[in-house]
């Protein structure tokens, strides 16, 4: 059995409406995905039987059970009678804390890597909402529509290659504290996102839709973390079209109409000390490449 290796790429949300709590605790939510670099890279090795994982990189995590990529393997294990017995190596170059989706993306190339080595066929966006929220999205990629919990997701036909800045703190932000500093006032119905997604998947420039983009996010998390509102009003300044919290946060991204203003302003808000990368709006190609 040969080894796989996968891209993990992060995401941003392009609006994210948090229209209430639900009976199990979620929350039912309208976003609009859209995947960008940075990319960790997960490699799944065959092994002796047994389930190990090890990161390592700039943004590397604890190796415990609680690791997505040793959660994604039990998932596919449990799903298809295969005896785990791997070695998964996951190189972290996506800021934890950061609302970027990386330990879900995470999760969702250990799914692709182990269908890859054993093509079982079995159902990868289905078997990604067992382990979280968003890791459905991070199967495909791409841009697309997340309701529910984020899991049931529509792809958009369309590419977009909008110049993207992440801009992240010090400070990381726990998901799950996030969703609990949200009061019924922050809640939204989906509608604006529902447009922008439409008008996205029309091949409307993103550029033209700043004023559907919004996160409920925001206003609470701006109140807590002042600090992101400085982060902001940076970017702002440095000439994005618009800039926004990234899903809870801590990352703060902005969508410039040129890479050399999107470049400049990462350089100057990393002088600043800010963790910055510039990138794009990214798709999956015909071969799987990004
Ligand atoms: O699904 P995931 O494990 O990524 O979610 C992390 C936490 O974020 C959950 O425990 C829950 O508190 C919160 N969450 C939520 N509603 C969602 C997604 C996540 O309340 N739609």
């Amino acid at each position: 059995m040969q080894r796989a290796t996968e891209s993990a790429y992060a995401k941003i949300n392009l609006g994210l409406q948090i229209a209430g709590r639900r009976d199990d605790g979620y929350h039912d939510l309208v976003t609009v995905f859209q995947m960008v670099g940075p990319a960790d890279e997960v490699t799944v090795n065959p092994s002796q039987p047994g389930l190990h994982t090890r990161s390592t990189g700039p943004f590397r995590i604890r190796d415990d059970d609680r690791h997505l990529c040793a959660r994604a393997a039990r998932v596919y294990c449990a799903a298809t009678g295969i005896q785990p017995a791997f070695d998964i190596f996951c190189r972290k170059y996506i800021p934890v804390g950061a609302g970027l989706g990386g330990g879900s993306s995470d999760a969702a190339a250990t799914l692709r890597a182990l269908e890859k080595m054993h093509r079982a066929g079995v159902d990868l966006e289905k078997l990604g909402a067992r382990i979280g929220s968003d890791v459905a999205f991070f199967i495909q990629g791409g841009t697309a529509l997340g309701t529910a919990r984020g899991e049931h997701l529509l792809h958009a036909p369309t590419v977009h290659a909008t110049p993207v800045v992440l801009v992240k703190p010090k400070a990381g932000i726990n998901t799950h504290g996030a969703y609990a500093l949200l009061t019924p006032e922050d809640y939204s119905d989906g509608t604006r996102t529902l447009e922008l997604f439409a008008r996205l998947s029309a091949g409307d420039d993103p550029l033209d839709l700043t004023d559907l983009m919004g996160n409920d996010f925001q206003a609470p998390i701006e109140r807590t973390y002042p600090e992101l509102t400085d982060v902001r009003v940076s970017i702002e300044r440095a000439g994005a079209a618009r800039a926004m919290l990234s899903g809870s946060g801590s990352c703060v991204f902005g969508l410039f109409a040129e890479t050399t203003a999107a470049e400049r302003c990462a350089r100057e808000l990393s002088e600043a000390g800010y963790w910055t990368y510039s990138t794009r709006m990214l798709h999956c190609g015909p071969s799987g490449t990004r």
